[in-house]
């Protein structure tokens, strides 16, 4: 007898247009994601008239001779050979026309599989970068995409300077295997020199260091005000005109004035 917790379980999709071709006329349903090894290659199809494919950056602009995509009738072939880690990430298709009379605007026209590249040397995405600047704004959240090649890694997230751990609560910060740490709630104290480090079995390995640079935005912008000494002078006499701008403190504030006769004194 089913227990609730599993009818409530998410299940694949009951038919995605992507398979995974394993050979001849063998095809394996895809969820939401898979692990190959890194050298193995990959044979993704796609069920439409006209299929459109996305594949990871790095393979789109780097992979191009490795990558060949076949269109049939009724279907699309994606084919990639000598895989490697850098590989990794999310593949996805469209197709236009859906077949059996699926909608076209269904879910059912759409297929998308996050594929790993297992690769035993490197257990990081490799980046062109040995280090990158993240902005880190008051209000906004944000990624370090430090990527793992196994969904079994363990990856934490550490400083440099002092060394120490930095604490992933889910909350203020999470992690997911498919992106990276999230920061969703930067604050100053996290600025300076972050990198993330994956261990499995034996293998330890560090990502690229992230500069993490706080900057403040106020949450909402300075108030200006302005205010002159009189409504009317006569001529030769002073009067003086005062703007004041109210907004949070630390947040720095600059005075631009226009007035008439600014051209001439
Ligand atoms: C794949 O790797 C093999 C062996 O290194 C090489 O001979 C072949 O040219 C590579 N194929 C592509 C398309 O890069
Ligand atoms: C106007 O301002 C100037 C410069 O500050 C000052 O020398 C002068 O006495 C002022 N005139 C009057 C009428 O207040």
């Amino acid at each position: 007898m089913k227990t609730p917790t599993e009818a409530a379980a998410p299940s694949l999709p009951a038919s995605s247009i992507l398979t995974l071709v394993l050979g001849r006329g063998r095809f394996q349903k895809v969820g939401d994601s898979l692990s190959l090894r890194a050298g193995d290659p990959l044979e993704l199809r796609c069920r439409g008239k006209v299929v459109h494919w996305r594949v990871p950056v790095y393979l789109e602009e780097e992979g191009k001779e490795r990558l060949r995509i076949k269109r049939f009738s009724r279907h699309s072939q994606l084919q990639l050979v000598n895989s490697t880690g850098a590989d990794t990430g999310e593949y996805s298709c469209w197709a236009q026309h859906c077949q059996d009379g699926e909608g076209a605007e269904g879910e059912a026209c759409k297929g998308t599989t996050f594929i790993f590249f297992t690769d035993p040397e490197e257990l990081f995405v490799p980046t062109e970068d040995y280090y990158k600047v993240v902005q880190l704004h008051s209000h906004q959240p944000v990624l370090l995409p430090c990527q793992v090649t196994n969904p079994l890694a363990h990856v934490t997230l550490h400083r440099e300077f002092p060394p120490e751990e930095v604490p992933v609560d889910g909350i203020d910060i999470s992690f997911d295997v498919k992106k990276g740490f999230t920061i969703h709630r930067p604050r100053a104290s996290l600025a300076g020199a972050l990198f993330c480090l994956a261990s499995l079995g034996g293998l330890r390995q560090i990502s690229t260091k992230y500069m993490l640079i706080y900057i403040k935005y106020p949450s909402s912008s300075p108030k200006p005000t302005i205010q002159a000494s009189a409504t009317s002078v006569q001529l030769g006499e002073n009067f003086s005109v005062t703007c004041t701008a109210l907004g949070e403190p630390d947040i720095a504030v600059d005075f631009i004035w226009e007035y008439p006769g600014q051209k001439v004194s």
